[in-house]
């Protein structure tokens, strides 16, 4: 894997930058559809490729694992080949999962102990069995194996957690640097910046990634309750200690306003379930903000979806339809919304991406910020 920063925001730290991998380039800022278990659920790939233009997809190490389950993973030839999809693919680590799925666990020095949500099943995850697992899933960018701290969180379990997590980290990158890719390309392994809400451990837990010299960073523990002033402010504080050359991913966020603030921070990568998430459940993102499709008010507007960007689906159904749609419970109302979604966070940071290379991205980010957060 390789990374280039193209441009440097003169106004804030927003960086374009370009990551290649063995399966494609990747052009950044970017958001990372989530793919959990080998579907970014309602999308076809067709659909991620050609409507989307999604650049690079996301699975869990958890949810892959436990189901199909390594066997048939490997007699696959890999995710890729299983799913049919051409492009990069990112796994998270399984760190956040066991503690927000698993139906118990038991974490140790050693490993996690859990019961698989599905059928009650024992299982453990270890930093070496989940290095192994992301080596026979195969993706491009594989996750350390990391401790995701709730909030609030009090600073003694904090530290004593992002202890655990910098050891795991060690651990992690053993084992990586043992071992080879499965399927005759490279693989990436990113650390995870943890630490909490406290300053003191963040700049800690910065420093002690930027050390590692990998060949990209991550923040996770992150968007789990937490003010998003504080989200902003942590991020502020890691981004500076990190590496400039190296890209910097922002784990499970957010909203379409977190994502531009974000941008302005210097992070280069973005997942989140909640465009595909809350699609299903009714709400829509737009270029003029939010709209609850399932509200009385749609019921007879046959104006576009949207029509601030370019999207077939987004000009192509009335509000009213899919309103239809969504109470009547219709699969179509899924892959609507969940297309219509993904393509505008698709397009939000591809047009960060174009101001930041252009010199107006800061004016034409808080416009934006301003916009895509107001209630429809
Ligand atoms: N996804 C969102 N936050 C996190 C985190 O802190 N750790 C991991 N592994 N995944 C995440």
């Amino acid at each position: 894997m390789k990374f280039n920063l193209q441009h440097k925001d003169q106004a804030s730290k927003a960086r374009a930058g370009r990551i290649l991998t063995d399966h494609g380039e990747i052009q950044t800022p970017i958001f990372m559809p989530v793919g959990t278990a080998g579907s970014v659920k309602a999308v076809h790939q067709r659909e991620l490729t050609y409507d989307i233009k999604a650049q690079i997809i996301l699975g869990n190490t958890y949810h892959l694992y436990l189901r199909p389950g390594l066997q048939v993973l490997e007699a696959a030839g890999g995710l890729h080949k299983f799913m049919g999809w051409t492009g990069p693919i990112l796994t998270d680590s399984g760190g956040y999962q066991v503690f927000s799925l698993a139906d118990s666990r038991k974490i140790t020095e050693e490993a996690v102990m859990f019961q698989s949500h599905i059928d009650g099943s024992r299982h453990h995850f270890s930093p070496e069995s989940v290095m192994d697992v992301q080596r026979s899933i195969g993706a491009d960018i594989i996750m350390a194996f990391d401790e995701c701290t709730p909030y609030p969180c009090e600073w003694n379990y904090a530290k004593t957690s992002l202890a655990l997590t910098q050891r795991w980290l060690g651990r992690c990158k053993q084992r990586f640097d043992t071992t080879e890719g499965k399927y005759g390309y490279q693989q990436a392994l990113f650390p995870i910046v943890q630490g909490s809400t406290y300053k003191d451990l963040r700049q800690d837990a910065a420093r002690f990634v930027a050390d590692q010299d990998m060949e990209g960073n991550a923040i996770g523990g992150l968007s789990v309750g937490e003010p998003a002033e504080l989200m902003y402010e942590m991020t502020d504080l890691v981004t500076d200690l990190l590496p400039k050359e190296k890209p910097r991913y922002l784990m499970g966020v957010g909203t379409p306003a977190n994502i531009l603030e974000a941008i302005g921070l210097g992070i280069d990568m973005f997942d989140c379930v909640m465009p595909t998430r809350n699609a299903r459940n009714g709400m829509l993102f737009t270029t003029e903000g939010i709209i609850n499709i399932r509200n009385e008010k749609w019921k007879a507007d046959f104006s576009p979806i949207d029509t601030g960007f370019p999207s077939h689906v987004s000009s192509f159904y009335t509000r009213a339809y899919l309103r239809h749609l969504t109470i009547s419970k219709e699969m179509l109302a899924a892959q609507i919304a969940s297309i219509h979604n993904l393509s505008f966070y698709l397009w939000l940071v591809a047009q960060a991406r174009e101001h930041i290379i252009k010199g107006d991205f800061l004016p034409w980010k808080n416009a934006m910020v301003e916009k895509v957060g107001r209630r429809l």
